[in-house]
């Protein structure tokens, strides 16, 4: 378990977290979802032990990370933000000094980093220089260092930033893959990241937890939950306006050369709008019903938080 209990931390006049609770447990990976500055960074340093809280406590594994950082930082494998290593040491002493730093011996040093470079897939690159490597090798190498003596939680920050798309992929499958019996938290402002990652999210905006869920129960509260959108070769605007007039259909948002449909009924609003085709013998190119929109949530959950 991690427990994080109203933490706060202040430099001078900036508040950067501010009254954070939460706990997570075995099995899930939690993504900290907000923009720069909100806060993610500084909240995942006081986790992993390496920045001190202004006041609050942190509890990994039943240990205070304050009263006992070591207990505690043995249960943790973290990626700092851009996954800094040695340039100059090629992956294979790196790793090896990373185990021997967790406190391994030079035999077991050597043997959990022959594991982790087989479970990453870094053979093609054992013995290159650092510094030489692609971004998304140089990040694979963090994630394996984070990964090194098998720890119980993972504590990842903004792992894909800064990736081309496919290296974003090979490192998301890579986390999910090793996610399987431990902690993680992800950091990211990434918002397809956490549906595509994570069993649960916490948007964080100003310092704050501002909600807490299932990425399938916060998209839910997206004013795109069961909006219908739909695709024809005839818009226009008396077309808008005769779909705005559909007692099922509370608001039309053109988006794209599509139509986006938000209900006033989500239960009768497809089979109106398929009548209403029918009456005028038009036809949807396209149509279909929207889960709803994690960015518009976050959107509306950020604003309400600076409007308070
Ligand atoms: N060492 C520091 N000294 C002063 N201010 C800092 C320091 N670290 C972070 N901050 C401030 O704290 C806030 C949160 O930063 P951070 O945790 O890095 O956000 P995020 O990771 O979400 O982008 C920002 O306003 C940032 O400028
Ligand atoms: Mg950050």
């Amino acid at each position: 378990m991690i427990t994080v209990d109203k933490l706060h931390k202040r430099y001078g006049d900036v508040i950067a977290v501010n009254d954070v609770s939460f706990s997570v447990s075995p099995g899930e990976i939690v993504g900290f979802l907000g923009p720069n500055g909100a806060g993610k960074s500084t909240t995942m340093r006081m986790i992993s032990g390496f920045i001190t809280p202004t006041s609050g406590t942190v509890e990994v594994m039943g240990h205070n990370v304050q009263t006992a950082p070591t207990a505690a930082k043995r249960c943790i494998g973290y990626l700092p933000e851009g996954a800094p290593a040695y340039a100059e040491m090629t992956t294979k002493r790196f790793l090896h000094f990373v185990a021997e730093a967790r406190g391994m011996s030079p035999a077991n040093a050597r043997s959990a980093t022959d594991a982790v470079t087989e479970q990453l897939n870094l053979q093609s690159i054992f013995t290159r220089p650092i510094e030489n490597l692609s971004k998304g090798f140089k990040r694979r190498v963090g994630l394996a260092a984070a990964l090194i003596d098998d720890p119980k939680v993972l504590i990842l920050d903004e792992p894909t930033d800064g990736l081309d798309p496919n290296q974003k992929h090979e490192v998301r499958q890579l986390i999910s893959g090793v996610a399987t019996d431990k902690i993680v938290i992800i950091s990211t402002h990434i918002l397809e990241e956490v549906e595509a990652v994570c069993s649960r999210a916490l948007f964080i905006s100003k310092g704050r937890v501002v909600a807490d869920d299932t990425p399938t129960a916060l998209v839910k509260r997206s004013k795109f939950h069961n909006a219908l959108r739909i695709e024809t070769d005839h818009v226009d605007q008396s077309l808008v306006k005769a779909l705005q007039s559909l007692p099922s259909v509370q608001q039309v948002i053109p988006e794209g050369g599509a139509l986006v449909l938000l209900p006033s009924d989500s239960a009768t609003i497809q089979t109106e709008v398929q009548k209403f085709a029918a009456g005028r013998g038009l036809a949807w190119t396209n149509i279909h019903t929207m889960s709803g929109k994690l960015e518009d949530v976050f959107r509306s959950l950020t604003e309400s938080e600076e409007a308070a």
